[in-house]
């Protein structure tokens, strides 16, 4: 547990499901006041349950629907959390999408809207959030939420991969841009985590065997793994962290091909 976050302000984008639910619902353990952006219609029984859950925890809790590609819904969600809860503390740009194509196939459609959700939303998230801890003189933390994909290629995904590697240059680009104000910046980098966005591929036995075969631990990762950095990423006790992409995988990024001497 992390004491310094009980009172704090967290907005968390797309925590509706997997990984940002689970951030959501740690943050209301932990007693912040959690601000649950939701994209859909179909979330919103999803997100009353979670501030109930929140509020029985000790935390408190509001859900702000919002679609982050758009700059009116990202400056409504702001606004709606300081009319909440009068302040803002730490903003995780978590809203994410994904799909398969062979990228010689892959339509300017596609590619725009992959882009516009995980990166140029997340962009949003942070400048907007920057702007408010300027304006109020608030050393906050930002935790933008990428994936072993900011490091590793991945064919049929280039979209996905481009966005996460561009939100790696982004949050080291924005957190030196922005040390001298002590806004700390940081990414989060989830290997391969049960969620929603992999329901389909790990309902396949034959697909998640081979994505396992990919992870040195040997397990798929649960989202409050990846909620256990997020509360640590956000908290004193990374105080002088900044510009870091935290990766939590399982390995995956240790070359698993070389395991057992290979190579
Ligand atoms: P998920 O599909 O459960 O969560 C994504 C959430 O984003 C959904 O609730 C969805 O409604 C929301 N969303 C989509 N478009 C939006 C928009 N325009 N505005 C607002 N919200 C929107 O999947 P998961 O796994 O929890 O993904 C969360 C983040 O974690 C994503 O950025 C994803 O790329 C990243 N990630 C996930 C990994 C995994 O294995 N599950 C691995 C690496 C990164």
């Amino acid at each position: 547990m992390y004491p310094d976050l009980k009172g704090k302000t967290v907005i968390i984008t797309g925590a509706a499901t997997g990984i940002g639910k689970a951030c959501a619902l740690r943050f209301g353990q932990e007693q912040a006041n959690v601000v649950i952006n939701f994209h859909s219609d179909k979330q919103v029984k999803e997100t009353e349950e979670m501030i109930k859950e929140i509020k029985n925890s000790g935390g408190n809790a509001i859900a702000v629907q919002g679609d982050v590609t758009k700059e009116s819904d990202i400056k409504q969600l702001i606004e709606k959390t300081i009319s909440e809860f009068g302040s803002l503390d730490i903003m995780i740009n978590n809203a994410g999408i994904e799909n398969e194509v062979p990228s010689h196939e892959l339509t300017l459609e596609d590619w725009n809207k992959v882009i516009s959700t995980n990166l140029t939303g997340q962009f949003l998230g942070c400048r907007e959030a920057i702007d408010y801890f300027l304006e109020h003189d608030i050393q906050g933390a930002i935790i933008n939420m990428s994936s072993v994909h900011e490091i590793i290629p991945w064919p049929h995904f280039v979209h996905y991969a481009a966005s996460k590697g561009g939100i790696k240059l982004m949050t080291q680009t924005l957190a030196l841009e922005y040390a001298p104000k002590r806004i700390r910046i940081n990414s989060i980098a989830p290997g391969a985590i049960n969620t929603p966005i992999n329901a389909e591929k790990f309902s396949d036995p034959k697909q998640k065997e081979g994505v396992l075969k990919l992870i040195p631990m040997g397990y798929i990762g649960e989202p409050e793994e990846i909620a256990a950095t997020a509360v640590w990423l956000a908290s004193n006790q990374a105080s002088y962290v900044t510009g870091l992409t935290l990766i939590a995988d399982g390995g995956m990024t240790l070359y698993p091909g070389f395991q057992a001497g290979k190579g």
